[in-house]
C-alpha cells in the first residue's frame, strides 16, 4: 500500500462511527472557518414561547418536532397549520430508498418528531389528540386547550442528541435500567434493555456484519455521501445532513470526504461499530408486534422518549441502526435474542459521555405548508 494508502486507511479506522461510517479527516481542522456554526445551532434550540397568542406557540410546537431524531438528518417531514391542530406530513423527496427502502424509519421518525410535539404542547398548555396515519398519508394532532403540564423531558427536547462517541465504560443503575423497560405506553411496542456481556456479544456480531453488507452496497455508499455534509460551509447552507464534525471528525473539502468514503474499508467501519458498542453501558432494542404505520410511528415515539429520559438523566444514546435495517441480519437478531414475534425496528446502544456538536435544523418556515 502507498503511504498516502495507508495514512488513509489509518484516518478511515480512527473516523468510523457507528451506522453512518467513516467521513475523511487529514490535518484541515476547520475548513471555512468564517461560518459561524454555533449561531446556526443555537436558533432552533432557543427557549419556546410562553406567549399567550396561539400562533407563535404553535410555530414553537413545530420547531419542538423538528429537534427530534431523524435518519440521515434528512429531515423527511412537513407541517400544515391549522387553528386548532397541526398535521405532520411525510417529505417524500427526503426519502432515503438505500437504507429504508419501504420508508419504515421514515415513518419512525416521523414518530419521533410527533413526541416531540406532544410533551411541548402539554407543556406549552394544550391537551393534544392524535390521529394516527392508518388510511391517511400524515399524522393528525387536534390541540385543546388546557393546563399547561411541565415535565422534564420537555426541557431535555434542545439537548438531545445523538452520541456518537466511544462512551467510557460505566454501567447505569438498576433503577434506571428498569425504568427504560416500562418506558412504553404505546400499544404492541416493547423496550429491552440488554447490559449482560453475552447479549451485547451478540449484538456486536450483528453489528459487524451489517455494517459489512451496508458498505459493500455501492447504492447505500452514494446516499450516505449525498446526505454527507463534510464542512461547515456545507453544513450551514443546507442545515441538513450528517455534518462530520458531530461524528467528532474533522472537515475537509467536498471532493476529499467523497474520496475518504470511496475508500473506506468495511472491515474497519465494522470493526469500529463493534468498538463503540464495547465501550457502552448497554444497548436497547425497541421493536413492535405489528408494522404498520401506525405501529412505526409509535416505535419512534418511544424512542424519541427514551432518548429524552436519558438525556434528563445525562446519559447519552446513538443508534447502532444497520443491524436492523439489513432484513436478513434483522431476522437473525430476533430469534437470537428470543423476541419471539416482536419485530426489532430499533437498536440504540447507551452510556456516559461528553456531549458532541450539536446537529443543525431548517428553521419552521422551511418545513411549514403553505394554507
Ligand atoms: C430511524 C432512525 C435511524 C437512525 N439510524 C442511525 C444509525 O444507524 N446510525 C447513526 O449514527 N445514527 C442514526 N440515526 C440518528 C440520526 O442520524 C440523527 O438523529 C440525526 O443525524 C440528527 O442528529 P441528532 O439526533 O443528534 O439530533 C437514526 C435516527 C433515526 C430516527
Amino acid at each position: 500500500m502507498s503511504a498516502i494508502g495507508s495514512r488513509r486507511q489509518t484516518i478511515l479506522r480512527l473516523l468510523a462511527v457507528g451506522g453512518v461510517g467513516a467521513v475523511g479527516g487529514f490535518a484541515l481542522r476547520d475548513y471555512a472557518p468564517w461560518t459561524n456554526y454555533d449561531a446556526e445551532a443555537d436558533r432552533p434550540r432557543q427557549p419556546f414561547p410562553s406567549d399567550p397568542a396561539t400562533r407563535p406557540r404553535m410555530m414553537g410546537l413545530i420547531r419542538s418536532a423538528t429537534l427530534a431524531a431523524n435518519g440521515h438528518n434528512a429531515q423527511p417531514w412537513r407541517f400544515a397549520l391549522s387553528p386548532n391542530s397541526i398535521a405532520i406530513h411525510p417529505d417524500y423527496s427526503r426519502r432515503l430508498p438505500a437504507v429504508d427502502p419501504a420508508d419504515r424509519e421514515l415513518w419512525i421518525t416521523l414518530g419521533c418528531a410527533l413526541e416531540n410535539l406532544l410533551i411541548a404542547a402539554r407543556a406549552m398548555g394544550y391537551a393534544p389528540e392524535v390521529t394516527y396515519p392508518e388510511n391517511r398519508d400524515l399524522i393528525h394532532i387536534h390541540l385543546a386547550a388546557d393546563t399547561p403540564q411541565r415535565d422534564s423531558l420537555f426541557d431535555a427536547i434542545p439537548s438531545r442528541q445523538s452520541t456518537r462517541s466511544e462512551y467510557d465504560g460505566r454501567l447505569i443503575a438498576r433503577n434506571q435500567l428498569d425504568s427504560l423497560q416500562n418506558l412504553s405506553r404505546e400499544p404492541g411496542v416493547g423496550v429491552h434493555p440488554i447490559v449482560e456481556r453475552s447479549g451485547l456479544a451478540t449484538l456486536a456480531d450483528y453489528v459487524h456484519e451489517s455494517t459489512l453488507r451496508q458498505y459493500a452496497d455501492e447504492a447505500f455508499r452514494q446516499e450516505l455521501i449525498h446526505w454527507l455534509r463534510f464542512n461547515k460551509k456545507e453544513a450551514v447552507a443546507s442545515v441538513d445532513g450528517l455534518y462530520a464534525a458531530c461524528t467528532g471528525n474533522p472537515t475537509v473539502p467536498r471532493w476529499l470526504g467523497q474520496w475518504f468514503v470511496a475508500g473506506a474499508k468495511p472491515p474497519d467501519l465494522a470493526e469500529a461499530g463493534v468498538k463503540k458498542l464495547r465501550s457502552s453501558a448497554g444497548a436497547v432494542v425497541i421493536t413492535s408486534l405489528a408494522e404498520t404505520r401506525a405501529d412505526w410511528v409509535r416505535t419512534g415515539q418511544v424512542y424519541e422518549r427514551m432518548a429524552l429520559r436519558m438525556t434528563f438523566w445525562n446519559i447519552k444514546s446513538a443508534f447502532l441502526n444497520q443491524a436492523v435495517e439489513v432484513e436478513s441480519v434483522r431476522g437473525k437478531l430476533q430469534s437470537a435474542l428470543g423476541l419471539g414475534a416482536a419485530r426489532p425496528l430499533v437498536l440504540v446502544r447507551f452510556g456516559y459521555s461528553n456531549s458532541m456538536l450539536r446537529s443543525l435544523r431548517r428553521p419552521v418556515e422551511q418545513v411549514l405548508m403553505p394554507t
